[in-house]
């Protein structure tokens, strides 16, 4: 058995092969250092001709223990050219389409495994809050029922049918846990979190993954009341395992432990940090090289017993074992590459799944534009024709591995302007101007980085405006019919690491809006961003709105296809879009607040809310009725309520079902998100929808910590977003 080979190979190694077999090293420092003489039982960021030979490194130690190999595939296969890069984790959360995400998943698995990689590092479960987190375009969003749900489907997706199954790759639940809760949007910076707050809206994405077999965890960064998550043992021990039953492996996030000493500063040395990371409950120490020294020391100063490395190593073997590792490393197969990295039915998937999770904000009418007339197109901004900006994140274009020279080939990225281009009526004219930068490269005040003088690398920095690129733009749209102005950001200025102060679009963007709404051409925004922006007002002076986030390689053919109507939108917003930085943080499932809970310069309501989103037809709700308004736990609370299309367009709706719990022991959150389904109607149809909510879900944590029903009146609310005005409402009670 599995077990019986872990204890015998275990019973064989040394103390220095044990710690060996925790290191998960940067495959970009020398790999013969890694593998033969630290002897790392896994590595990350490796280059296809780095990992050939790491392999044949791990083959000649001692006991040929195989490596585990991991790479940050979290939106496609980020870093090998050619791979099918998807929509971001925001904006496939758009489509609210579980069974999308999980083919999402499946196929980006399909292509990793090929390429020798065991392990992506994704789904993010990370709730955002404050959207001046850098990482916000990297999670599903603010609802931690929706972010459950894509979640466990990127999971099955990931794992398919089990690590044996060559296909299959290790998923990681990321970043355990309260990572998101930053202290104004500053990433790693302390989670002002209670565990009762943890328990109500941060951990419930994490153990529903955690209990559907998720194989591997992977910590924040930041510390939590006073305690760094790599030393939170009541987090990865008693919540995580006993509670929990998880008996996968963890995985430090980079250089968590060697953070304890030099920037958290709550351990002398690695040898107090290495002892008090392994009594935590960690497996796996991402990229910190003196571990394996440090937990020697610490085994021969008695910090640590040398069983308590054995619990850790155990359940990396045990990975491995399953993985089949020992008896296949699953090397890069450059004829399984051939046939599945980019294949025809990926990028096929690729697009459906962009056009799905495009989200319509406003539209005064103008959309989709009447094919009739032949029309000049000005496709304007700085992201209109970006490659990168449209990819986004974690996709080989910031850098984040210098292996890959060029990032994913051009031709295979279809920009908004090449999406017109290709699908535009032949009679149509197109025409293109950038209008602004984002950003411009300047030199790193903190001067050279090492004794040789050698100058740190240039920094990303807002661009100001350009007169003269204004003036081409504004050109452009006097001279078309339409603008399609393409705007948003950029990788350089989000990401890890990478929070902003403000939401406001960078650089020249704004001014060139304003000069744009100032020519009277009617005018389509497109938002290419990784999270939502704070809008000027000339962004709602444009006839149409439409949310695209980070949407993939072919992304831009799907606005295109959007705008002229050859398709429905269909997306929904996963987070609310605030009208300033200063209403942070503005999600919709706030507690319920009270009588001085709001500004007096400006509504707390953001500008779109949670679940928002337009469609080509007008979509009526009515006669909301509830089959049994009296249930027990576990009976369902059963629904249902008719839609009707008024318009003369068929329309996909997302019919949300949030329960408001009328009188709670502890405050709650107002409205939270139960249920939703997805639903085509025809024009002129009407169709009734069943919703169910299960009674046992409608929970609160009390506080002392417990997740309970409390029995007494509800209220299930239906519609077609989170906002007051869209929601019809019936009561229930739970006895
Ligand atoms: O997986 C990532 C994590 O999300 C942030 N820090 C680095 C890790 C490995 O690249």
């Amino acid at each position: 058995t599995v077990d019986e080979r872990v204890e015998d190979l275990l019973s064989r190694m040394t103390l220095p092969e044990k710690v060996g077999q925790m290191l998960q090293l940067d495959a970009r420092g020398d790999i013969k250092e890694i593998v033969a003489d630290k002897l790392a039982g896994s590595i990350l960021h490796a280059s296809p001709r780095t990992m050939l030979e790491a392999i044949g490194l791990a083959a000649r130690t001692r006991l040929g223990i195989p490596l585990l190999t991991a790479e940050d595939c979290i939106h496609g296969h980020s870093f090998w050219p050619g791979a099918t890069i998807f929509p971001t984790q925001l904006a496939l959360a758009c489509t609210f389409d579980a069974a999308l995400v999980e083919r999402v998943a499946r196929v980006t698995a399909v292509e990793v495994a090929a390429t020798g990689i065991h392990w992506t590092f994704s789904p993010v479960l990370c709730v955002t809050r404050d959207l001046r987190w850098g990482r916000v375009g990297e999670t599903f969003g603010e609802d931690p029922y929706l972010i459950g749900e894509l979640g466990s489907a990127m999971v099955r997706g990931y794992q398919g049918a089990g690590l044996s199954d060559p296909t299959a790759i290790l998923a990681t639940a990321k970043h355990f846990a309260g990572y998101s809760e930053t202290q104004g949007g500053r990433d790693a910076s302390e989670a002002d979190l209670s565990p009762r707050k943890l328990r109500s809206w941060f951990l419930p994405p994490f153990e529903r993954v955690a209990r559907e077999g998720v194989r591997t965890f992977m910590l924040g960064y930041q510390s939590m009341d006073g305690v760094p998550i790599t030393a939170n043992r009541w987090l990865l021990n008693d919540v995580l395992k006993q509670e929990w039953g998880f008996t996968g492996t963890l995985v430090t996030d980079w250089d968590n432990v060697g953070r304890m000493v030099w920037e958290q500063r709550v351990c002398a040395d690695q040898t107090e940090a290495a002892a008090v990371a392994v009594r935590a409950g960690n497996d796996l120490i991402m990229t910190t090289p003196d571990f394996g020294t440090g937990a020697q020391a610490a085994v021969a100063a008695g910090l640590l017993a040398e069983t308590e490395i054995d619990a850790a190593v155990r359940r990396i073997l045990r990975l491995k074992f399953e993985l089949g590792l020992f008896e296949n490393p699953r090397a890069p197969d450059a004829g399984r590459q051939a046939a599945v990295i980019g294949a025809p039915e990926h990028a096929a998937l690729n697009l459906e799944v962009a056009r799905r999770g495009l989200v319509l904000l406003r539209n005064d009418g103008l959309l989709p534009l009447a094919p009739s007339t032949p029309r000049t197109v000005a496709v304007l901004g700085p992201n209109a024709d970006d490659p990168h900006a449209q990819l986004g994140d974690w996709a080989g274009a910031s850098g984040q591995v210098d292996w890959m020279p060029d990032g994913h080939p051009r031709e295979l990225i279809e920009t908004v302007l090449d999406g017109f281009r290709a699908v535009a009526p032949g009679d149509w004219t197109i025409t293109h101007a950038r209008g602004a930068d984002i950003e411009r490269l300047v030199p790193d005040p903190e001067g050279p980085l090492y004794p040789d003088g050698q100058p740190r690398p240039p920094l990303s920095r807002p661009a100001p405006a350009d007169p003269a690129l204004i003036a081409e733009a504004v050109a452009a749209a006097h001279a078309a019919d339409v603008a399609v102005v393409v705007l948003g950001d950029t990788v350089a200025l989000t990401g890890e690491a990478c929070s902003t102060a403000t939401l406001e679009l960078q650089g020249g963007q704004i001014a060139l809006l304003d000069a744009l709404a100032a020519t009277g051409t009617p005018t389509v925004l497109v938002l290419i961003n990784s999270k939502p922006a704070a809008l000027p007002d000339s962004a709602l002076r444009c006839a149409a709105v439409i949310q695209a986030f980070n949407p993939g390689m072919r992304g831009g053919r799907a606005v295109a296809e959007l705008v002229l109507g050859h398709i429905e939108p269909t997306g929904r917003l996963p987070v609310s879009v605030a009208r300033h930085v200063g209403q942070q943080p503005v999600f919709y499932n706030q507690i319920r607040g009270q009588h001085g809970n709001r500004y007096a310069d400006l509504t707390q309501d953001p500008l779109f809310v949670f679940g928002e989103g337009l469609s080509y037809s007008t979509v009526e709700y009515d006669g909301l009725a509830i089959e049994r308004p009296r249930v027990g736990v576990p009976d369902v609370v059963r629904a249902t309520v008719r839609l009707t299309n008024t318009g003369g367009r068929p329309a996909t709706e997302t019919v949300q079902a949030y329960v408001r719990d009328l009188v709670t022991s502890v405050t709650w959150a107002d409205l939270e998100l139960k249920a939703y389904r997805q639903v085509r109607v025809a024009p002129g149809e009407s169709v009734t929808v069943e919703v169910e909510v299960a009674a046992a879900d409608c929970t609160l944590v009390t506080a002392d910590g417990r997740r309970i029903v409390e029995p007494g009146d509800f209220e299930l609310l239906v519609g077609r977003s989170s906002r007051r005005d869209d929601l019809l409402a019936a009561r229930f009670s739970i006895t």
